[in-house]
């Protein structure tokens, strides 16, 4: 099952604008900004309660986040759920008819496993599943 929520991604075109907005917005620092080289995206990572913000910005054209950004402007992304054995969440949805974006898990920011599951099968929501990696 899916555990919480254990983080809502937003797409930003400017992390160096968008980190002093959410810092004090949210009332705590950035803790954390990741590269991720696979989805050519820089992170920035905001703990709010017991779940968390990470925003997104895009690092070249090929970037998911520069697509979605060009297509939908800033905004919400993907709304990520923990897990604690993603191999058998993925077994489950895929039986269940979901699509899910890959077909194992791959290494997501800030120390997960995840894997994406496409917006179709979720009601427009770009949903991430992810387990924290040892
Ligand atoms: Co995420």
């Amino acid at each position: 099952m899916l555990q919480q929520i254990e983080h809502i991604g937003i797409a930003v075109t400017s992390l160096a604008k968008a980190i002093p907005t959410y810092e004090a917005l949210l009332g705590v620092p950035c803790y954390k900004q990741e590269k991720i080289d696979s989805e050519a995206v820089m992170t920035a990572f905001f703990r709010t309660g017991n779940t968390k913000i990470e925003l997104l910005e895009a690092l070249s054209d090929q970037s998911p986040i520069h697509r979605y950004i060009a297509r939908h402007g800033e905004g919400m992304h993907h709304v990520a759920y923990l897990v604690d054995d993603i191999r058998a969440e993925m077994d489950r949805l895929r039986a269940q008819g979901h699509t899910l974006l890959q077909e194992t898990p791959k290494e997501g920011a800030d120390h997960k496993w995840v894997c994406f599951l496409h917006p179709k099968s979720c009601h427009g929501v770009l949903t991430e599943l992810c387990q924290e990696r040892d």
